[in-house]
């Protein structure tokens, strides 16, 4: 596809890059310093969960069932907790440890238990040369952190509208025994805010790898973050797995901390019963027992599936709106001009936008120039390398949507008079 930029006549393009200069020293001139980098929820969303706050006091019964909120035990977590998050995904509560505030945490233990100890009776990654994990791109950085950090190697996978390219998946997965994982964000993906399909999930559930210390990393991060009604459906991983007759083949997360407060949430793991055993065995040996007055919270707060989904309602209220604005300055500013796409999720924290080859780092850093700081362009591919240059992750739920206006209006801007310098470049 030409851009509307590319068809114009030489003359044209100069006076649309003239008055694009112009528009962008107008921004320059007013020392803008927005920001729509961060996928964090706003002070309107974490207010929303204040309330927890006032629910343990000195008066509470610090008593779960025949558990001590105020003392070691339940290393697995609260039994209401575990309750709470096993119905969130489905699963059984025996196979589900509550532990700490974040599941980014809980990935990295469990891929620093596959290094350092072993899966499956296996030898321990570091003992077995050149481990790979797959990194479907566009992802999440940190996922991506977590492996480099370990020296293992991570590889790009396409990312499709409904999910990793499962062909490419099955080939690596299947035929390379030194493919020891793959990180998934199979609801409201991040950064692409895609839902796996089912087709997707089956294929994930029917893998046959080639090592048996291969395991699926699937981060469901935004398992109950819908915009609207009950959301896009995600089939059951686990159920998945039954109905392929699999077993040990997937570490399941998710956390709170996008529901009640970032860094001081609950984060949660599921397995398989022998998968759990095993990253218990590793999880006893790195604490006691969890942050159980925590999970009192959250359990006299959330209560059950059908209170969480009552209060991502009052999120989504605070959500929605900036979703839409997106989605209406982006319209409004590129729709005509055949420069770009983007994604409309229904839920999730992000919007994935593909501009003009060899664009993203250009029109980043010329947001920044204008004001508005933009998630780095690259970072959500392994080692920060987006191989068409293409990619810009936006985030707009932290700003008020009076600045998220105007940061989508000099992003708009910036897009547009990169786009235009391509052209006039290609020209030359
Ligand atoms: C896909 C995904 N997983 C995990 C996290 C972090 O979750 P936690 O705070 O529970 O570690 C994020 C945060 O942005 C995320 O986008």
């Amino acid at each position: 596809m030409t851009s509307a930029y590319q068809n114009m006549t030489d003359a044209a393009l100069d006076a649309a890059l003239a008055d694009l200069e112009r528009q962008a020293d107008d921004l320059r001139a007013l020392n803008l310093k927005l920001d729509m980098a961060r996928g964090k929820p706003s002070p309107e969303q974490t207010a929303l969960s204040k309330p927890m706050l006032d629910l343990v006091t000195s008066e509470t019964d610090l008593t779960d069932g025949g558990s001590s909120v105020d003392n070691y035990g339940d290393p697995d977590g609260l039994p209401s907790a575990r309750a709470l998050a096993a119905e969130l995904l489905g699963v059984d509560p025996a196979n589900v440890s509550v532990i700490g505030s974040s599941s980014l945490n809980l990935m990295y233990d469990c891929v620093e238990n596959g290094y350092v100890h072993g899966i499956a009776g296996c030898k321990p990654w570091c003992q077995q040369g050149t481990v790979k994990f797959l990194c479907p791109a566009p992802g999440y950085d940190r996922h991506f952190t977590v492996t480099e950090s370990f020296g293992i190697e991570n590889v790009p996978v396409p990312m499709r509208e409904d999910g990793p390219d499962m062909d490419v998946v099955r080939e690596l997965v299947e035929k390379d025994p030194q493919v020891k994982g793959i990180w998934c964000v199979p609801r409201y993906a991040n950064p692409t805010g895609i839902t796996y399909s089912d087709d997707v999930v089956r294929a994930f559930a029917a893998l046959k790898p080639a090592a048996p210390d291969f395991r699926i990393f699937w981060d469901n991060a935004y398992a109950v973050h819908t915009f609207a009604g009950e959301g896009e459906p995600l089939l059951n991983i686990f159920d998945a797995l039954a109905e392929a007759g699999a077993d040990n083949l997937v570490y399941e997360f998710a956390s709170t901390a996008k529901v009640t407060f970032p860094s001081s949430g609950m984060a949660w793991v599921t397995a398989s019963p022998s998968d759990m055993a095993e990253l218990r065995r590793a999880f006893s040996a790195m604490r006691v027992s969890p942050e159980k007055v925590s999970q009192l919270a959250h359990v006299k707060f959330l209560k059950d599936a059908a209170g969480v989904a009552e209060h991502m309602r009052r999120h989504a209220a605070v959500v929605a709106p900036r979703f839409a604005l997106v989605e209406e300055k982006l319209s409004a500013g590129l729709g005509e001009l055949g420069v770009a796409t983007w994604t409309h999720p229904k839920g999730g924290y992000f919007v994935s936008f593909e501009g003009p080859e060899g664009s993203a780092k250009a029109i980043v850093a010329l947001a920044k120039e204008l004001g508005v700081t933009l998630t780095g362009a690259g970072a959500p591919w392994p080692y920060g390398r987006d191989p068409r240059d293409t990619n810009i992750r936006i985030a707009p739920t932290y700003p008020s949507l009076e600045e998220l206006g105007q940061a989508l209006d000099v992003f708009v801007v910036a897009v547009k008079l990169v786009s235009a310098r391509l052209a006039k470049a290609e020209r030359a």
